[in-house]
């Protein structure tokens, strides 16, 4: 029988057998995997582990704080952050096609987390690769008919050959709710250890059109109040995901007090789903949306209009992009 702190024993062991007293790397992203797989490894081996967190840019609000504060309040791991928000804004200036955006996005992640690494190998702060793989992604990669052909993933993969690491994988035998388990035990906030799914090109395809700082900026400020009120009226738990999605190429013509306004959409995409492969389109209460688009629109400038995306997947895909 298999208990959530007898889990955790078992990999602290494994972990410290495998890493010896070597010295390890994890790239966190802000999701669960990665903290409980970077927490997990602190447990083990201190502060010969490093993580890495790059600020690409394209985070929503409070993600960078809740690495630097939240995460490395509860484990006191070694973190650095590197930030690298200007060089992705320079490369994505002008693209505006999803799938350019996409590997532009993993390459210049690439790049950063590369020369990171080369830092703290050359330390000899590194032989070790942390990677928060759970089983569904170790049975997936066996060649599965994920999405994966549909829109080009990003995750940490591509390193060059000089810069080889050992990988430590210790939720490769875990699903999701047993990583969020393992997670609170190790003394991981709520805002990290329940955090639903975000895409790895964060914000970047969630601006339909060309990605400037500008625009990050509105749709930060919109899908934050969009969280808020879900979170509000508790319903975190029963949607999956709600990406808020800026038209940044549309325009449309409203009113507001005296004036006229000429604004941008957002879209509003609540889903349900169990394993993201399929999803449908959350009934969410019409009070709660009421709220959402009111304070949207009044709040942000730029959006004079809010949608709702009721489209289940098949055919449309979760994110817009
Ligand atoms: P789609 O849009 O393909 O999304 O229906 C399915 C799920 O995957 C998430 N997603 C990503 N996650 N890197 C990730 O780590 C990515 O590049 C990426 N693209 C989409 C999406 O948020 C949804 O949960």
């Amino acid at each position: 029988q298999w208990t959530t702190s007898s889990i955790v024993d078992d990999q602290v062991a494994r972990i410290r057998a495998e890493i010896g007293d070597g010295h390890a790397l994890c790239a966190l992203s802000g999701g669960v995997d990665s903290a409980v797989a970077g927490a997990l490894v602190q447990r083990a081996i201190g502060d010969r582990l490093t993580c890495v967190f790059v600020d690409h840019g394209l985070l929503r609000a409070g993600e960078r704080a809740q690495v630097e504060r939240d995460f490395v309040a509860a484990t006191g791991v070694n973190l650095v952050t590197v930030d690298a928000r200007d060089q992705f804004l320079d490369a994505l200036a002008g693209v505006s096609d999803p799938e350019e955006k996409r590997k532009i996005i993993g390459r210049e992640f690439i790049r950063v987390f590369e020369s990171a690494a080369r830092d703290l190998k050359d330390k000899g702060d590194a032989e070790f690769l942390v990677q928060g793989t759970l089983y569904p992604d170790v049975v997936e990669s066996g060649g599965g008919a994920g999405t994966s052909n549909i829109k080009s993933h990003h995750n940490v993969g591509g390193l060059p050959e000089d810069l080889q690491f050992s990988l430590v994988e210790p939720l490769r035998l875990l699903f999701k709710d047993e990583v969020r388990r393992v997670g609170l035990e190790l003394g991981l906030p709520e805002t990290i250890v329940q955090r639903q799914p975000f895409p790895g090109p964060g914000l970047g395809i969630r601006i339909i059109g060309e990605v400037t700082g500008g625009r990050l900026d509105t749709l930060r400020a919109a899908d934050a109040i969009a969280r808020e009120e879900l979170s509000a009226a508790g319903l975190d738990h029963d949607i999956w995901q709600c990406p808020v999605v800026l038209l940044a190429d549309v325009r449309s013509v409203g009113v507001q007090g005296d004036g006229r306004t000429y604004g941008h959409p957002v879209v509003l995409r609540p889903v349900s789903s169990e394993d993201a492969m399929t999803a449908d389109w959350t009934r969410l209460p019409y009070d709660v949306l009421e709220r959402i688009s009111t304070r949207i629109t009044n709040e942000v400038a730029e959006v004079n209009r809010v949608v709702l995306d009721v489209t289940s997947k098949p055919p449309g895909t979760i994110e817009w992009e």
